[in-house]
């Protein structure tokens, strides 16, 4: 019972702490509403998307281990532990390469991602969870460049940018298989369209 308590106490405690430091570090929103234009200038702070296979879209910027330990440990440790071995709120973000086929499968940037890039976007979107998109992207770089560190996938003199981070071959980037089951295949329907996801769908595209 005791122990519940404590829970609760702690998950109210970062949800106070979430809510107070997100309002601060999210880009500022455009004053537009419905049927306003919106320009481009507006959109870009919100544009932030990598394509993670080729790394398109990773921003200038450059960082290195030793930067982004000093990133992880004023900005992540809390949560993730010493050395990104698993702090109070989540699990190693380090190590289980190969594991993919055992069980526990362990499940960490290092062992999962298939393509580098990932990090970054992630990281620059989302971390730290406690005030998300806070970082420059000269600290995402330098984190990301510890993590995969820690890892053992890059050396200590990394130099991580947008150049370096697709390069790096992530051990399993040919592990992941291609989802062609026909039904998961969408087409885009743009006009005259079904309802979604109902018998009438399979009626309409056997034209009844
Ligand atoms: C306030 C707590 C907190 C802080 C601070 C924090 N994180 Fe996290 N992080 C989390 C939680 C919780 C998750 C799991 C989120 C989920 O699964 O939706 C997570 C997940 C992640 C993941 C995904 C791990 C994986 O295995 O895919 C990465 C990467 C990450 N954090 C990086 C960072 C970095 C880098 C920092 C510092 C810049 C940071 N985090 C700071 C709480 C935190």
């Amino acid at each position: 019972m005791l122990s519940v308590k404590l829970c609760g106490a702690f998950a109210s405690a970062l949800f106070l702490t979430f809510g107070a430091a997100q309002a601060s570090s999210y880009p500022e929103r455009p004053d537009v509403g419905f049927g306003q234009p919106i320009s481009e200038a507006d959109i870009q702070p919100w544009n932030i998307d990598i394509h993670t296979p080729s790394g398109a879209g990773l921003p200038p910027g450059e960082g290195t281990v030793a930067q982004g330990r000093e990133v992880y440990q004023a900005r992540c440790l809390a949560c993730h532990g010493e050395k990104a071995a698993g702090g109070p709120v989540y699990g190693t973000m380090v190590g289980g390469i190969g594991s993919m086929t055992e069980r526990p499968r362990v499940l960490t940037p290092g062992s999962m991602y298939p393509y580098a890039p990932i990090l970054f976007d992630y990281t620059r979107r989302a971390m730290p969870m406690d005030a998300p998109q806070s970082l420059s992207n000269d600290e995402v770089y330098a984190v990301s460049a510890y993590i995969y560190y820690l890892n053992e996938l890059i050396g200590e003199d990394f130099k991580m940018n947008a150049e370096t981070m697709p390069q790096i071959k992530m051990p399993n980037r040919d592990a992941f298989i291609v989802d062609d089951r026909p039904d998961a295949q969408a087409e885009r329907c743009m006009s005259d369209c079904p309802p979604i996801g109902t018998v009438a769908d399979a009626e309409w595209k056997a034209g009844d």
